[in-house]
């Protein structure tokens, strides 16, 4: 089999290698996939949100299946134009991935279903917006409509912070068209969960749970980044509250969406808050997370490319998804300045004793040699019996990579270490 994994970042490194595992693939490309990467897949100058120059691709090197694993390709249909020149594909189509997509359609959809999420309003015009905060409760919570680069949303703790997000969404335009609606919605409090979730579109099988530490600071303080670490499984998410969850937000979710005729296929992300009214859904993403991926895939135990196809075909019911009885932790080594200003060009050097849990991020190959090229460069999973083992061999690792202009934080695990304690 030929495959092509669309994207090319940590999570498409860790499905690239989970995937490698099954003997029946022959050959991998990663559209555009990075220099990082190349010794496990054949990386092809092809961006993810090149629709025509994917499928072109796709139909002129014979490949037999696609995992397309960004938002924006599969927000822009990527899947629909792959299957529609006859490639199955692993991912939604684009009128599911407006799951993502739109947060409008989101929460509409929660709402119509009784699925459990913040309260809020949906506002076209920015007058209306800013009228209607001038007594709304602080904090608030204000989300650009559309796909942001995970920069759309704004916790407002104050009333004026509430005010400039509104208008420099609406008004200033942000993130552009992204913007032209936004919801705001009630401030929740409560430990996150991410969820990931097999579904071909009539069962749900959940992969374990994790936590990512989207600050980029240690203790969760500085900017929202695309996410500095995560750990699984989450110690805040018991047997009790995966059960609750199955019942009263994933099957209803996967009901919901094909009662819209927009059955989903793929991974469906629930980002989850456990309030202490209950779980909540904070965000659906039409994917698998990055770097949630990155501890998920190395505690899969059963064949990533069987289940992948079961997905695609409709079979899921009858495919194992079963994860090792482990913890792992992974550590993201940044760019210094990420997720503002940070240069590039600095030689990354990886032990090959250690090559096979790393997923690289932000590289390409100059040279001979491996040079950053981005935010968020490459990601070093460790997987142990114990979340506090798996935390020291991540560190352990990360001290064993040569990277000069490297920023990480220091304290990945350690608020679920302490849930842990604490039980
Ligand atoms: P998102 O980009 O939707 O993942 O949101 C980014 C982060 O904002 C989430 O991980 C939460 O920590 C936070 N957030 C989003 N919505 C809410 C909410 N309604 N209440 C409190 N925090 C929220
Ligand atoms: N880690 C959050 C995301 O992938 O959006």
């Amino acid at each position: 089999m030929r495959v092509i994994v669309v994207g090319g970042g940590g999570r498409e490194h860790a499905i690239i290698k989970k995937l490698k595992e099954n003997k029946s693939i022959e050959e991998i490309f990663a559209l555009p996939g990075n220099g990082g990467m190349a010794k496990d897949a054949t990386c092809v100058n092809i961006g993810a949100k090149d629709l025509d120059g994917i499928v072109k691709f796709a139909k002129e090197n014979a490949i037999d299946y696609a995992v397309v694993a960004p938002d924006d390709p599969l927000v822009l249909g990527c899947v629909d134009a792959l299957n529609d020149a006859g490639i199955p594909c692993f991912g939604p189509t684009k009128a599911a991935a407006i799951i993502e997509g739109s947060k409008v359609f989101s929460k509409n959809l929660m709402k119509k279903y009784g699925i459990p999420t913040a309260e809020y309003e949906v506002f076209s015009k920015a007058e209306d917006a800013l009228k209607y905060l001038a007594d709304a409760p602080i904090p608030t919570v204000i989300k650009a409509d559309g796909l942001a680069l995970g920069k759309g949303v704004v916790i407002a703790l104050t009333r004026e912070e509430a005010f400039d997000a509104v208008k420099s969404i609406m008004e200033d335009k942000k993130f552009g068209d992204s913007g032209n609606n936004i919801v705001i919605e009630e401030f929740l409090e409560g430990p996150e969960v991410s969820v990931l979730a097999f579904t071909d579109g009539n069962v749900v099988k959940p992969m374990v749970s994790s936590m990512d530490h989207k600050r980029a600071l240690d203790f969760d303080k500085g900017l929202n980044t695309g996410g500095m670490g995560t750990i699984a499984p989450n110690p805040y998410y018991t047997e009790d509250i995966a059960d609750e969850c199955m019942k009263t937000i994933f099957l209803p979710t996967i009901e919901a969406m094909k009662k819209e005729d927009r059955e989903f296929k793929g991974c469906l992300y629930f980002g989850l808050m456990l309030t202490k009214n209950g779980p909540k859904v904070i965000e659906y993403n039409c994917r698998f997370g990055d770097p949630e991926t990155q501890v998920v895939l190395p505690l899969l135990e059963s064949d990533l490319f069987e289940i992948m196809q079961s997905v695609t075909n409709g079979t899921l019911d009858k495919c194992e998804v079963k994860f090792a009885d482990k913890s792992a932790c992974c550590v993201i080594m940044a760019s210094k300045g990420y997720p503002e200003k940070y240069e590039n060009g600095f030689e990354i050097v990886i032990p090959e004793e250690i090559s096979d849990s790393v997923y690289v991020a932000g590289a390409k190959l100059g040279d001979g040699k491996l040079l950053s090229a981005g935010g968020r460069v490459l990601g070093v999973t460790a997987i142990a019996p114990s979340l506090k083992d798996a935390i020291d061999g991540a560190y352990k690792k990360v001290s064993l990579i040569k990277f000069d202009n490297a920023f990480y934080r220091k304290d990945i695990g350690q608020k679920a270490l302490k849930a842990t304690e604490d039980k």
